[in-house]
C-alpha cells in the first residue's frame, strides 16, 4: 500500500489531471516510465505542439504502409522502426509462405490489418483474420497460408517474452476474459498438409540460417503446456472508461514485454462531464517512444491519417491531439469513439528506416501538420 502523495505546485493549475483546466490553457503531462512514474502537469496558453519548425533529425514521422512492397516471407518484410530489442516490420503478401519461420531471438507479435491467413505451427492450425493479434513464442516454427491480399504488422523482439499486463484493481476478467484467447489446434486442416520437403528460415542475432528437412516438421501428433501461440480478436476487448476523467492510454494495455507495452484503442464512450478532456492530453513521455498503427475507423485525435498508416512520436518532442482535433477538446459530436488502433510504447529509443522516405512511404509533411497556423 502506498502512502498519500503530495505534489509541489505553482501558479494556475488543476487539482485533478485531465479535467477542470485553468481557463484558456492546454495541459501537458511530463511523465516518467510511461504513465506509471513521477509526473507533472504544466499549463500552457498555447498548444505545446505548436512549433514553427524543427531542425535536426528529431521530428514526428508518419508512414502510409499501404504502399509497402509485397514479399512472400515475413522475415523479408521491410523494417519500419527498430531499436536494440525491437524490430517493427510491415508484411504485405498475397501468397503463402514457401519456407517456415522461426525467430530464435525472441517472441513475435503479429497484428493482422487485412486479409485472411491460415497459421500453421508446432501446435497445429488456426485461422487469423483482420483485427486479430497473434503472439508467437520464441523458437516456434510457423508459416502462413493465404490466397487473399493480406497485411500484417509484425513486432519482433530480442530476448523478450510477451505477457499480459497487470490489471490491478480491475481484476483478471477486465479488458477481456482469458477464456476468449484462442490457440492452434491439431485439426483436419493441420493433418491434411501436403507432405513435401520444407526449409525453416531461422532468425538469430538478426542473421538468417536455413534448416532443411526432408519432410514437413510441423507434424505434431499431440502436445500440452502453456508456451503456446495465442490469438486475441480486438473485438473481444472490452475497454474501460471513466465518464468524468480522460484515462491515460495505459488503461488500454493489451500485451507487454520488457521493452514495450502494446495497447489497443477500440470504440468507447466519450467522457460526459463538461470539463473533462475528450481528446488525449498532451504529453512528453520522456522515457517512451510512441508508435500508433491505425487499423480501422475514424481516428479522432489525428488529422489526415487513414487506415494502414503509422505514426511515430519520439521522446524529446511533446505529442497529443492534432490542431483540428483540439477544437473538440471539451465537446464531441459523437457519443463514442469509432477507432481501432494499435499503440506500441517503446521503452527503447527507436530509429526509423531512412529508405522509407525515398520509397514514397513516408508522409513527409507530417511534422508541419502540428503547426497551429497549418490548415
Ligand atoms: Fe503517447
Amino acid at each position: 500500500m502506498s502512502s498519500f502523495e503530495r505534489y509541489w505546485t505553482q501558479g494556475r493549475y488543476s487539482r485533478q489531471a485531465h479535467r477542470d483546466l485553468p481557463e484558456g490553457t492546454y495541459e501537458r503531462e511530463v511523465g516518467r516510465d510511461g504513465f506509471d512514474g513521477p509526473a507533472s502537469h504544466i499549463y500552457h496558453p498555447r498548444p505545446p505542439t505548436s512549433w514553427e519548425s524543427i531542425e535536426g533529425p528529431l521530428r514526428p514521422r508518419a508512414f502510409d504502409l499501404n504502399g509497402i512492397e509485397k514479399v512472400s516471407h515475413p522475415f523479408s518484410a521491410p523494417t519500419i522502426l527498430e531499436s536494440e530489442s525491437l524490430r517493427l516490420a510491415y508484411w504485405q503478401t498475397n501468397e503463402s509462405m514457401d519456407e517456415l519461420a522461426r525467430d530464435a531471438d525472441g517472441d513475435v507479435l503479429i497484428f493482422v490489418h487485412s486479409g485472411e491467413l491460415h497459421f500453421f505451427c508446432d501446435f497445429g492450425h488456426i485461422e487469423v483474420t483482420a483485427g486479430e493479434y497473434l503472439v508467437i513464442p520464441r523458437g516456434t516454427m510457423w508459416r502462413f497460408e493465404t490466397s487473399t491480399e493480406s497485411s500484417v504488422l509484425m513486432l519482433q523482439t530480442r530476448a523478450m517474452r510477451f505477457s499480459v499486463p497487470d490489471r490491478g484493481l480491475l481484476g483478471r476478467h477486465a479488458l477481456y476474459d482469458p477464456a476468449v484467447l484462442a490457440y492452434p489446434k491439431l485439426d483436419e486442416r493441420f493433418n491434411e498438409q501436403v507432405e513435401r520437403k520444407w526449409s525453416v528460415k531461422v532468425n538469430r542475432r538478426s542473421q538468417t540460417s536455413l534448416i532443411h528437412y526432408p519432410h514437413n516438421p510441423l507434424d505434431a501428433v499431440g502436445w500440452k503446456g502453456d508456451a503456446v501461440p495465442v490469438l486475441l480478436d480486438v473485438k473481444d476487448i472490452l475497454p474501460v472508461n471513466s465518464h468524468r476523467y480522460h484515462l491515460p492510454p495505459s488503461a488500454h494495455a493489451t500485451f507487454e514485454c520488457d521493452a514495450a507495452i502494446v495497447s489497443t484503442f477500440v470504440p468507447r464512450p466519450f467522457e460526459t462531464d463538461s470539463t473533462a478532456l475528450k481528446v488525449p492530453f498532451f504529453h512528453s513521455n520522456d522515457d517512451i517512444d510512441e508508435v500508433i498503427f491505425y487499423h480501422a475507423g475514424d481516428f479522432f485525435s489525428r488529422d489526415s491519417i487513414g487506415e494502414g498508416c503509422l505514426t511515430y512520436h519520439p521522446s524529446g518532442l511533446t505529442h497529443g491531439p492534432h490542431p483540428k482535433a483540439l477544437k473538440r477538446m471539451f465537446e464531441q459530436e459523437a457519443e463514442h469513439t469509432n477507432e481501432y488502433a494499435v499503440m506500441i510504447d517503446s521503452r527503447e529509443q527507436l530509429e526509423p528506416v531512412n529508405s522509407l522516405e525515398a520509397e514514397g512511404i513516408e508522409l513527409t509533411h507530417y511534422a508541419d501538420s502540428w503547426r497551429t497556423d497549418h490548415d
